[in-house]
């Protein structure tokens, strides 16, 4: 069972009732289960240990860097995958071994370059063959050799949203294929610069196992490539990017059924079984960077309905929380399930949830069919554990929100509301 469930008509996390929660710390909050993410970590690291691959499970922690969240992941042995000084200088903080940070990204800054290098940590997901050469001469300064894996864009479509696809010829990230082994040949070449890996990120909420085993099956091939050209590969790494169930989360007589049809969903535990079966075979140490699939389901997002309002054409439910908060329904259109904390025998109707931010994009659900909310009423945004809080701003001068992590019988307040004094530092 999830840690988040509904008992008698209301919703819980783990021993709680997020109503009374929320009463202690007020709205909107972000609200976390720690059992959960321990069970996401699991589910996915326990297929790699018992495969006996050579693996380092770098958590993405773009998803969520809430410093309690990290240190959860840090003591259960994970690594972390960083994109910016900012996290690496989180992951350091929050207990990552140097030996399990590696750091991607399409610009890193010749400031970052020289930290991670000073650091020592144990890889660079390069981006670009320029890249390659600045990096090479930053080592060459401090007298450092840099480990660097090359990121290929294989040209594999994920299926997945556009803007979260990194895949594609039209995406920024990566190394084209038709340079990729001219760009191994140059790099090998290049003082201080010691070749160690290949990776491909090719996007993220991935539903469906077929892409990976296209993408692992491709970085196989052109391991072969580089290899005859003497340069010898010791890591292979695909990212992250496991999907997660976004709709249909919770079910209840009171809760519309979802359409998720148009979806294929593998879960945690296939995603991984598909690619270690491949790469049993190949005999390479393998990284992987799951964000989203550690997070997404072990976070909700809790706020509160301020007025109902009947446009001519819509009815709108008026919220004090939206995009500032939670930018994913208006940055990809994202899905979440919207769950009142209280459900209720009052039938359906279908009506937009959205925030209080001055933009006509911020929403939280669109021509939704919910039960009828009235002024007062709480209700949770499901699934919002990742990319949610990380992804928050200070737009029209608003509060982030607090952030309160349960464990069982017990909870902690792990991060406290944005003051207004905060705001003008
Ligand atoms: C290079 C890289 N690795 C890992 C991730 C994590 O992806 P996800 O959260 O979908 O698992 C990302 C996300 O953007 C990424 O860019």
């Amino acid at each position: 069972m999830n840690h988040f469930y509904i008992k008698d008509n209301r919703l819980y996390a783990e021993n709680f009732l997020v109503e009374d929660l929320v009463k202690e710390f007020g709205s909107p909050l972000y609200l976390y289960s720690k059992n959960q993410i321990l069970r996401n970590y699991r589910e996915i690291n326990q297929p790699l240990v018992s495969s006996k691959l050579d693996f380092i499970n770098c958590y993405a922690i773009k998803a969520n860097s809430n410093p309690e969240i990290l240190k959860l992941l840090s003591e259960e042995g994970a690594g972390a995958e960083v994109a910016s000084g900012g996290e690496l200088y989180l992951a350091l903080k929050f207990g990552y071994l140097r030996n399990k940070i590696t750091f991607t990204g399409v610009g890193k800054t010749d400031e970052e370059i020289e930290y991670a290098l000073r650091e020592n940590i144990f890889n660079f997901t390069v981006e670009s063959l320029q890249e390659i050469q600045v990096i090479s001469e930053i080592a060459h300064n401090l007298g450092v050799i840099a480990r660097i894996s090359i990121r290929v864009n294989p040209d594999i479509d994920a299926k997945t949203h556009p803007y979260i696809t990194t895949g594609m010829k039209e995406n920024k990230f990566g190394i084209d294929s038709k340079d990729i082994l001219e760009v191994f040949r140059t790099s090998s070449k290049l003082p201080n610069i010691d070749v160690i890996g290949i990776h491909s990120h090719i996007g993220s909420q991935i539903t469906e196992v077929n892409p990976y085993i296209e993408a692992v099956k491709y970085l196989g091939d052109l391991i072969e490539k580089v290899e005859k050209m003497g340069i010898h590969i010791s890591y292979l790494n695909f990212g992250g990017g496991f999907g997660v169930k976004y709709k249909n989360v919770l079910s209840h007589r009171y809760i519309p059924l979802e359409d998720d049809s148009e979806t294929g969903y593998a879960s945690l535990g296939e995603h991984v079984e598909s690619v270690i079966k491949l790469l049993s075979s190949y005999n390479k140490k393998l990284v992987i960077e799951p964000g989203r699939s550690l997070v997404a389901n072990a976070g909700v997002l809790v706020g509160k309905v301020l007025y109902i309002k009947q446009g001519e054409l819509k009815k709108f439910v008026i919220t004090d929380t939206g995009m500032n908060d939670l930018m994913r329904p208006c940055l990809y259109q994202a899905y979440h399930q919207v769950v009142p904390l209280n459900l209720k025998d009052t039938g359906f109707e279908t009506v937009d949830i959205v925030g209080p931010v001055c933009e006509t994009s911020d929403f939280l659900a669109v021509k939704r069919s919910i039960q009828k909310l009235e002024r007062g009423d709480r209700f949770a945004v499901m699934t919002t554990g990742a990319y949610g809080y990380s992804l928050s701003s200070n737009y029209n001068a608003r509060l982030r929100p607090a952030e309160v992590l349960v464990d069982g019988d017990k909870y902690h307040l792990i991060r406290e509301r944005e003051k207004v004094e905060e705001l003008h530092y």
